[in-house]
């Protein structure tokens, strides 16, 4: 997209959407969303399997709490593209942003016996970072309210997962998908990972880091309406047994997924939910003093 055609596209933000719609694998469509930096972000599908990697959305069911399938069926779905989104409500013109939206089939609501409407808006920020914004709304008409849990199911991609550590996350309770979801206090200073993970922290801060000390860059997570944080790393055993994801390739990626898990969401018709997520990265070299990562969370 040439910087003229990005910058028309942000002052007029009603106006087409500053997508780039193009075939993806198997010939299905991708959405391209660019910025006039180059960040881009884009989503494919190849049903029936959910996409491994980027960020699956779960709904209306995180993992297999539920009847449904593990993680919901929102990450299976085709989602459309709102041809005339909704502008900004304040001054953000120099965002780019696509609105996805899915509403059940009759097959959905034979599972799920509910009508909603999930509007999930995608935003690039001018320096690249990338807003996720959930909204999430009860449209029943027989006057039922329905209960959710949620996450955004984000795989970062990491030089060396023995070399990474989580910001933000120590000392809080957490469930451990590992032991059948009891209760634990996480001790020590921070998150550093050796062997499989998958833990459910609770009540977490708006803001959580990864610092990856290889490559000298820091993933800032920062979230709003979604108290929980699910961090995932299968290691080498899961790994293998996973038909898509490669033998090595847990050395390479850590899923922090921020997440409304322990206290499940409730709406009645009419009402709406939101959940947001906004990631951004900063350059750090931790291992040389230069990036204090108290600074990074405590930091506006
Ligand atoms: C995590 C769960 O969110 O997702 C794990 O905590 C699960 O228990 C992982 O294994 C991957 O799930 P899936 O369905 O994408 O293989």
């Amino acid at each position: 997209m040439s910087s003229a055609a990005a910058t028309s596209v942000a002052t007029v933000p009603n106006e087409k959407s500053p997508v780039e719609i193009h075939k993806g694998i198997n010939g299905l469509e991708k959405v391209i969303l660019r910025d006039i930096r180059g960040s881009s972000v884009e989503s494919n599908f190849k049903p029936p399997k959910p996409i491994r990697g980027g960020i699956p959305i779960c709904f209306p069911q995180f993992s297999n709490l539920g009847s449904l399938e593990a993680h919901g069926f929102a990450r299976n779905r085709f989602w459309i593209v709102d041809p005339s989104p909704p502008p900004f409500p304040t001054h953000s013109s120099n965002k780019k942003y696509v609105d996805l939206l899915l509403k059940p089939s009759e097959e959905d609501t034979k599972i799920w016996p509910h009508s909603f409407e999930f509007r999930l808006r995608v935003t690039l920020g001018p320096a690249g970072d990338l807003m996720l914004t959930s909204r999430i709304r009860n449209t029943n008409t027989d006057g039922k309210p329905f209960t959710f849990t949620f996450a955004y199911h984000t795989y970062f991609s990491v030089s060396d997962i023995s070399e990474v550590r989580v910001e933000g996350l120590e000392t809080l309770d957490y469930l451990d998908n590992l032991q059948n979801r009891q209760r634990f206090t996480e001790q020590g200073d921070a998150i550093t990972f050796e062997s499989e993970v998958d833990k459910i922290y609770l009540s977490t801060p708006t803001k959580i880091a990864i610092l990856d000390h290889e490559k000298k860059r820091t993933f800032v997570i920062r979230k709003d309406g979604l108290p929980d944080a699910v961090v995932w790393n299968p290691w080498d055993k899961k790994a293998k047994a996973m038909a898509d994801f490669g033998d090595d390739e847990y050395k390479h990626m850590l899923c922090v997924e921020a997440a409304a898990v322990e206290k499940p969401i409730t709406l009645k018709p009419g009402e709406e939910w939101r959940g947001r997520q906004e990631l951004s990265t900063v350059p750090s070299s931790y291992c040389s003093g230069q990036l204090d990562p108290r600074r990074v969370l405590q930091g506006s």
